[in-house]
């Protein structure tokens, strides 16, 4: 395990992994005035957003800036969709500035939403005077195939080595999604992997010894932290 992982047995799931994104918050907007938060989508981090807009902690929302890791390729009213559940959860609880809140447009054709949302980044990488995009965090989730995002097994997506956001057809589920790549993910200053069912367990086995397929496998933050946060 690299010296830049940690893994963090929580029996206060939802409450843990709220402390952790507040933390790094508070320090993000210390140190730059602005707490860029990459959110994970599924079902996993659901309970986690709510614990987020019922504490509300004292983080200065107002200084938060919202991305989506992946999106669905289907309308923002979608059942599906990640930014619905995002909105349902915590953001419209929470004074997130509307244009901190940068949604990735599922209903448009997937490599026009991926271009878009791309150049967004890029812009806003730029007025920091980045290379590229910096989450100051960035969630995760992991499928039981060892997908992240949507980084699936044997698909497009896993070969991107420079555009950040691409449209990601995958056949496992005859269905396109959007999804941030390895070169964005890694570039983060801190990675948590939300898991939460014990059944998860021989997946996560199989990528902490390493030598796997599972796309999970190769979220590395080149200069960041990377944290596993299990619910058991
Ligand atoms: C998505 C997610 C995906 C998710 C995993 C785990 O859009 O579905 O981004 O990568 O995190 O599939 O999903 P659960 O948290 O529902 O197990």
């Amino acid at each position: 395990m690299r010296s830049n992982t940690r893994i963090i047995h929580s029996t206060a799931f939802a409450v843990d992994a709220a402390n952790v994104i507040v933390e790094i918050g508070h320090a993000a907007i210390r140190e730059r005035g602005v707490f860029r938060f990459g959110l994970s989508g599924g079902n996993t981090p659901r309970g986690v957003y709510r614990e987020l807009a019922a504490m509300r902690h004292d983080l200065d929302w107002a200084q938060v800036l919202i991305t989506f890791g992946d999106e669905r390729c289907v309308p923002p009213d979608h059942a599906d969709s990640n930014y619905k559940m995002a909105c349902e959860s915590f953001l419209h609880a929470l004074p997130i500035p509307s244009q901190n809140i940068h949604r990735l447009r599922g209903e448009l054709d997937p490599a026009a939403a991926a271009e878009e949302y791309e150049n967004q980044l890029a812009r806003m990488a730029m007025i920091a005077g980045e290379p590229r995009f910096v989450h100051d965090l960035l969630l995760l989730g992991l499928g039981n195939d060892g997908h992240t995002a949507s980084l699936f097994p044997g698909t497009e997506a896993l070969r991107e080595g420079d555009r950040g956001v691409v449209a990601n057809h995958v056949p496992q589920l005859s269905a396109d999604r959007l999804t941030f790549t390895y070169p964005l993910i890694n570039a983060s200053r801190h990675v948590m992997f939300l898991v939460e069912g014990a059944g998860k367990l021989p997946i996560l086995r199989e990528i902490w010894r390493g030598g796997s397929p599972h796309p999970a496998e190769r979220v590395h933050p080149e200069h960041g932290q990377l944290t596993w946060l299990l619910g058991f």
